[in-house]
């Protein structure tokens, strides 16, 4: 698929079948992800794949309750190793570098599943500590994204986005 397709076609899907995702596709998303660039490459990214029904419904009681999260045959919860990018980087390593390293993986993760024939949809809002507490996460190691992946259920038109007269800004703000 062409990349500007791709990156133009690709929605945030609330609905799935209940096809499964294939093991040789979820394998390619996950290397996908690890092919994202990373401060000082250090990689600082966790991904945690739930299949297990009951641990769906709980990421997603702790996600508001947005259900559409458990109707997923799988969902990825990408996590920031904070103490990776610390080590190197410190403070700006636990508190930027880890989040953006983990960012850039996650739109390589929708990009590719959307490539793929899959839908998902980045979800930010969920109780961290809660789903810390559901996946076993250790101290240093923060959930940033919690992403349902399967066959999409529905064909949402294209979110507006604001001109980028509005956005880009030449030399100087
Ligand atoms: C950081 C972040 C957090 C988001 N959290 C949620 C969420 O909790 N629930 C949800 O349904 N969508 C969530 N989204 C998806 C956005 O709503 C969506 O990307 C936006 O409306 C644009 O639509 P599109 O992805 O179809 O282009 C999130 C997206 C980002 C980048």
């Amino acid at each position: 698929m062409d990349i500007f397709e791709c990156i133009k076609g690709r929605r945030s899907i609330r609905a799935f079948t209940s096809d499964p995702v294939r093991e040789e596709d979820l394998k390619k998303i996950l290397e996908a992800a690890i092919y994202a660039p990373s401060a000082g490459n250090l990689q600082s990214w966790e991904f945690v794949i739930v299949r297990d029904k009951d641990r769906k419904l709980q990421l997603a009681r702790a996600a508001l309750n947005q259900t559409f999260i458990a109707e997923a045959p799988v969902v990825i919860v990408v996590c920031a190793n904070l103490a990776r990018s610390g080590r190197i980087y410190g403070e700006r390593g636990r508190t930027l570098y880890c989040i953006q390293d983990t960012a850039a993986a996650i739109q390589n993760i929708l990009l590719t599943a959307y490539a793929l024939g899959y839908g998902t949809c980045w979800v930010g809002a969920f109780r961290e500590e809660d789903a810390s507490k559901i996946l076993k996460l250790p101290p240093d190691v923060r959930p940033v994204a919690i992403i349902p992946i399967g066959r999409p259920a529905e064909r949402p038109a294209p979110r507006p986005r604001m001109p980028l007269d509005k956005v880009v800004h030449y030399e100087v703000f």
